[in-house]
């Protein structure tokens, strides 16, 4: 295998809160995986990471938390950090967009992109906050998806269908700060023309082609990226605003931008360059390397950040003029949790750190886990139920068992010592040839990045050493062809050999202690795929039980804290509106009316013509009803009206008032009804 060089990165994460195992399953794990099977290939590899520290998503939880943005940052850099490497994630840096070398990676990196003419410079009406006196973009502004109607979408992106968005493609905007609505004010940005770049992106993304040079191979990218990718374009790329009127930041590094930043989403990807500078200052090496010439780099990314990854970021690596564009862009789906979302605002998370300071000793467990289920093409739920299936049946009865029975055996039998290989069977011929076909299977997989398949071929070699020894007894046998007995154990003992090799990308822990355990000091794949790794007369040691199994009691307790620690919901009432005089109040005629009549308006589905007895007088009211209540339900109900709103025609019919209505959570109306039988006319007040 020719040795390669390799930039992979992780999606840096917000320090706006602690990790919980759906970013470990769906970015920080596999690139982990990945990045380990690189170096096991002597391939040159550069693993980057760090902490995304600007942005709404920051200034918004330090808000909330009543702390200042640094703060937040300080506190948040910490606990990720500790959690990778306590979880054991094999960055060669994880760093911070908050370090000085950073902006100034950053400010450069802008400043070379609006020498090079690649911006422009534009004053537009922005969304503006007249409470809170600020420009609303990002996070700062949620409204109604243009694509998908989901109604919370932000004001750069819809987190549900994945678009990318304009603060000024929202339908129903509000802001997030006061819960208002805003007003339009002018100000001045940078933006990139994604317009102008649709063609090369396309034959890129499609061909895997840059300026007619093969750049990457097209197949190897996921569907979901490339059709993400595709859809995105298709609609027709538009200018996006790089900076924004913020004081949390990276500042603008040109005169007359004072109180602007770059958007976080210029800045963060160029993090990755910056923490390759660091790293490269550390380590007495050239940063450049990483970043220029023939490398391949790498993305691994949820799905939320593809257009961030696939598009923008490449459109500014090639703007910059010398940089590499990635090779390939892995994305992952969403991972659930017992039925449910992940959710941070609800509390509904198995949070890594939390995990860590409870089962220091269960890393490769969850590690085993989130991979058997990663959301590598689609959404994918962890459960605790799950877990314990994955511990109990996998790990421990396959694995486990296997490796246990091969090792005691050994000691049993020969004091440790790996017995000759004798004459073979066919079935050991065959159990021979099929060993020797897994690790280009596994390798194979892992480059075209489908570690779940990966790992579970791991698990299949596992299975196949069970069933190998569960088929030839050697336990039985020994009594009476002690020979024969010594070729099997040879044959066990090799398979688990290639086991403590193969499952170091996945198992690291494990896989160390399978070697202790063996007495093999190896590390490189090129030795898995050597035909026998253990000689005759190899000492071993004696061995330890490597899983144990969950109990029914854990689970049941973990999810009883996961349900008793949820947060009620955040409530989809709307804000309360600004404050009104009693006078105004009173201007209102609100009284008890009963519907005598009630017929559907033609044509229009949602209305009912209902005729009301108001105490006073009986009049026509219109109401949009229909979907909720038929006509011949409502008559002899007695509701609030208000009975002073100017008349209108509604379809053609003149409505004189207004049913009043309440609605809950879901959207549902219901009548407002007197508690006691009153009959019409009573005035509300
Ligand atoms: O979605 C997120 O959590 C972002 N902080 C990811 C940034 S990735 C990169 F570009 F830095
Ligand atoms: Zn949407």
């Amino acid at each position: 295998m020719t040795k390669e060089k390799f930039t992979v990165t992780a999606a840096l994460p917000y320090a706006n809160g602690p990790l919980h195992l759906g970013h470990v399953a769906g970015v920080y794990l596999p690139a982990d995986i990945f990045v380990r099977f690189l170096r096991m290939n002597n391939h040159d590899v550069a693993f980057i990471c760090g902490s995304d520290e600007h942005g709404a998503a920051i200034t918004l939880r330090a808000k909330k938390e009543g702390i200042t943005p640094q703060e937040i940052v300080d506190k948040y850099n910490k606990i990720i950090g500790k959690s990778f490497q306590d979880f054991g994630i094999s960055f060669d840096i994880f760093h911070r967009t908050s370090a000085e070398i950073h902006h100034k990676t950053a400010q450069d990196f802008f400043l070379q992109l609006e020498k090079n003419g690649k911006f422009i410079e534009e004053t537009t009406e922005q969304y503006f906050d007249e409470e809170f006196q600020q420009f609303l973009a990002d996070r700062y502004i949620v409204g109604e998806c243009p694509n998908c109607h989901n109604e919370n979408a932000y004001g750069d992106q819809c987190e549900k269908c994945g678009s990318s968005l304009n603060p000024t493609d929202l339908i129903n905007p509000t802001s997030t700060l006061s819960g208002k609505k805003p007003i339009l004010k002018s100000t001045s940005h940078w933006f990139l023309p994604m317009d102008r770049h649709e063609e090369w992106l396309k034959e890129w993304i499609l061909e895997g082609k840059l300026d007619g040079v093969q750049q990457h191979e097209p197949k190897t990218w996921r569907n979901q990226v490339t059709g993400q990718c595709m859809s995105w374009i298709n609609n027709g790329l538009k200018p996006r605003a790089m900076t924004r009127d913020l004081d949390w930041g990276v500042k603008v590094p040109l005169p007359n931008a004072d109180g602007k930043v770059l958007y976080v989403w210029l800045d963060a990807p160029i993090g990755y360059i910056s923490a390759t500078k660091q790293w490269a200052l550390d380590n007495n090496k050239n940063w450049e390397d990483y970043w220029k010439g023939d490398r391949k780099l790498v993305h691994f990314i949820g799905k939320d950040n593809i257009v961030f990854h696939a598009i923008i970021f490449p459109i500014l690596l090639k703007d910059h003029g010398d940089l590499i564009l990635p090779d390939n862009v892995p994305a992952y789906e969403f991972l659930n949790l017992e039925g449910d979302k992940f959710s941070t605002s609800r509390n509904w998370a198995v949070w890594l750190h939390e995990y860590l300071e409870k089962y220091p000793t269960k890393i490769d467990e969850l590690k085993y886990t989130l991979t058997a289920i990663a959301p590598e093409s689609k959404d994918s739920e962890f459960t605790w139920k799950e877990y314990q299936a994955r511990v109990n049946n996998e790990l421990a009865d396959i694995l486990g068992n296997f490796v246990n029975r091969a090792l005691v055996l050994t000691q049993k039998y020969y004091e440790g010592i790996v017995p000759a290989l004798g004459e073979l069977t066919t079935e050991d011929e065959q159990v021979l040839n099929i060993l020797q076909e897994f690790p280009d299977k596994i390798a194979s997989l892992i480059y075209a990045y489908k570690l779940r398949e990966a790992q579970s071929e791991v698990m299949n070699l596992a299975r196949l050493g069970n069933k190998y020894l569960a088929d030839n007894e050697p336990w039985k046998l020994v009594k009476t062809d002690a020979k024969r007995v010594e070729t099997i154990m040879h044959i066990a003992l090799q398979i688990t050999a290639k086991l403590s090799l193969l499952l170091e990308p996945f198992l690291p822990t494990t896989a160390g202690k399978l070697r202790s355990f063996l007495n093999l000091n190896l590390t490189s794949w090129e030795e898995i795929t050597k035909n026998s790794i253990l000689n005759a007369g190899h000492h071993t040691n004696a061995p330890e039980i490597l899983f144990q199994k969950i109990e029914d009691s854990f689970v049941e307790q973990e999810v009883a804290d996961l349900q008793a620690t949820k947060e009620v919901p955040a409530t989809n009432f709307p804000p309360q509106k600004p404050n009104v005089s009693f006078d105004d109040f009173t201007k209102m005629d609100i009284r008890l009316g009963k519907i005598i009549e009630a017929e559907k308006v033609p044509k229009a589905d949602k209305l009912l013509k209902l005729t009301v007895d108001t105490g006073i007088d009986t009049r026509t009211i219109v109401s949009g009803i229909a979907s909720y209540y038929n006509p011949e339900d409502v008559v002899g109900k007695t509701v609030s009206v208000l009975l002073n709103l100017e008349p209108r025609k509604i379809r053609g019919v003149e409505s004189q008032g207004m049913i009043l209505m309440a609605e809950n959570e879901q959207g549902e109306l219901s009548f407002v009804s007197p508690e006691k039988e009153f009959g019409a006319g009573g005035e509300i007040r």
